[in-house]
């Protein structure tokens, strides 16, 4: 078997950069290794965000310089493959060739455990006509999990292992029910199975993802278990010490998941829980299914059962009818509810989106606006919050070296990134927990000195 090589390039959210890992541990078994860059690739994968309009036209600039990379290689007689995975592919399909005719093969989430064939069928193609216009995009398998091997390259102490996928709840500015399909949970046995391989191979921080996660369902034993039980039974895995889980929404966040909260200390007190909008017109319109008053009743009950809760959010400004009341209304959610994170967009028309054909387009310098005047309160309390942990001592998973000699660098239970300096043997460190008290706040991170005095000496 002759060694290939394939550089894949990841967009968009958590999952694709999941996905890509599984698509490498596919492509393994066949000959490809991975390479840093398309320059050295035999394939070069795409894999695609296509939630907002910039994101889907990166993918477009990027396919003219693998053209210009491919066309300069045809010319030493090699041959590049270029394949456009994620959540474009699944949008355009075989439109994507008409409108770049570089991209050799197009393929869904949903078809990547066939891999394989379809690279198998492009060359064969490309060997006979010269042309490869290979395009899957079938949505309706749950297949994918059960044909995509796992785990082959250790993710390190920080892991993200997918247990949920598609979304069944069309907001109506949202592409991903139709870009990932309907709602499925994987089994409690197989994310069980997954987790305990990632904490064999060092993970200590495991974020569970799904595009809606607190939705999940999963079957155990015959019947579904919530995310609450799940990640009860995540937290009885030996050296697994912290647990997250992206991205929730807030319906679905039931008494079972709040408890969890309460009784699993595993459980980290840092949640990103989307809210989009303070005006209960706006999110009636967005078909999020609640109002702006039980979005506050939900984090109330978190913070209940977890005093120390930090939330993260996402917010859209300017969706279609969006009135400077409404976004006052955000405001005052934003005010009054507090976020340590957050994510915040301008509204963008999807097509094919029920919003998109609203006839109340917000114009985009109003957009631009109401999201500097979000964004500056919005920083505003990222940094409030970073100040006031000036002092605190913090459990701080060191993850890898730092930029600086004698520099480690890790994550607290709120995601904040906390560096500390002066330490001789880093690998002591790497993968492991230290308390860390912060001595200095930096503009994206924090740093501090190991809390205990007996290990600091011990790491000079
Ligand atoms: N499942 C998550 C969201 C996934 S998409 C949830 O329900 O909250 C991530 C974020 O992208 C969304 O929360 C939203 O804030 C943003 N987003 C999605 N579609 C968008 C659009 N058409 N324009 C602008 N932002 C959008
Ligand atoms: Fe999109 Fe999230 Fe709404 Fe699903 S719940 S449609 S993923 S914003
Ligand atoms: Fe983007 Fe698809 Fe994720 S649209 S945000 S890559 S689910």
């Amino acid at each position: 078997m002759s060694a290939k090589r394939v550089h894949i390039k990841t967009y968009g959210c958590q999952m694709n950069v999941y996905d890509s890992a599984r698509m490498a541990d596919v492509l393994a078994p066949i000959g490809y290794q991975t390479a840093d860059s398309p320059e050295e690739a035999d394939l070069v994968i795409l894999n695609t965000c296509h939630i907002r309009e910039k994101a889907a036209e990166k993918v477009y600039s990027e396919v003219g310089r693998l053209r210009a990379l491919k066309e300069r290689k045809a010319l030493d007689g090699e041959q590049m493959l270029v394949a456009i995975g994620g959540c474009v592919a699944q949008a355009q399909g075989a439109e994507m060739m008409r409108r770049a005719p570089a991209i050799d093969l197009v393929f869904g989430p949903q078809t990547y455990q066939e891999l394989p064939t379809l690279i198998a069928k492009a060359e064969r193609d490309l060997a006979e006509t010269g042309r490869s216009r290979v395009v899957a995009v079938d949505l309706a398998t749950d297949e994918k999990f059960d044909h995509l091997p796992q785990e082959s390259a250790p993710q390190g102490s920080s892991a993200f292992l997918t247990i949920q996928e598609g979304c069944d709840k069309f907001c109506t500015f949202c592409v991903v029910p139709y870009t990932r399909g309907a709602e499925y949970s994987r089994p409690v046995g197989d994310v069980l199975a997954e987790a305990r391989r990632l904490v064999e191979q060092g993970a200590v921080d495991i974020t569970l993802l799904g595009q809606n996660v607190n939705a999940y369902h999963g079957d155990d034993g015959g019947s579904p278990a919530g995310l609450g039980a799940l990640m009860r039974h995540l937290a009885a895995i030996e050296g697994l010490e912290r647990i997250r889980y992206t991205t929730s929404h807030p319906r679905d966040v039931d008494d079972e998941l709040i408890a969890a909260h309460r009784d699993v200390p595993e459980i980290m007190p840092f949640l990103h829980l989307p809210v989009q909008s303070g005006s209960d017109r706006i999110l009636q319109a967005m078909n999020r299914r609640h109002t702006a008053a039980e979005y506050r009743d939900i984090v109330a009950r978190l913070r209940e059962a977890r005093p120390d809760l930090a939330l993260s959010s996402d917010f859209i400004v300017g969706f279609p009818g969006e009135t400077d009341e409404d976004f006052e209304a955000t405001m005052d959610l934003v005010r009054t509810v507090g976020f340590v994170m957050a994510y915040s967009f301008k509204y963008s028309p999807r097509p094919g989106t029920p919003a998109a054909d609203h006839a109340d387009q917000v114009p985009e310098d109003v957009k631009s606006v109401r999201l500097a005047t979000l964004q500056a309160e919005l920083s505003r309390q990222q940094n409030a919050f970073n100040a006031s942990c000036l002092g605190e001592t913090m459990p701080v998973l060191f993850e890898r070296r730092g930029r600086h000699a004698g520099q480690i660098a890790g994550r607290s239970p709120f995601m904040q990134a906390v560096s500390v300096d002066g330490v001789d043997n880093a690998e002591a460190f790497i993968g492991r927990i230290f308390p860390v008290e912060i001595t200095s706040i930096l503009p994206n991170s924090l740093s501090g000195r190991i809390a205990d005095q007996q290990t600091r000496a011990a790491a000079q």
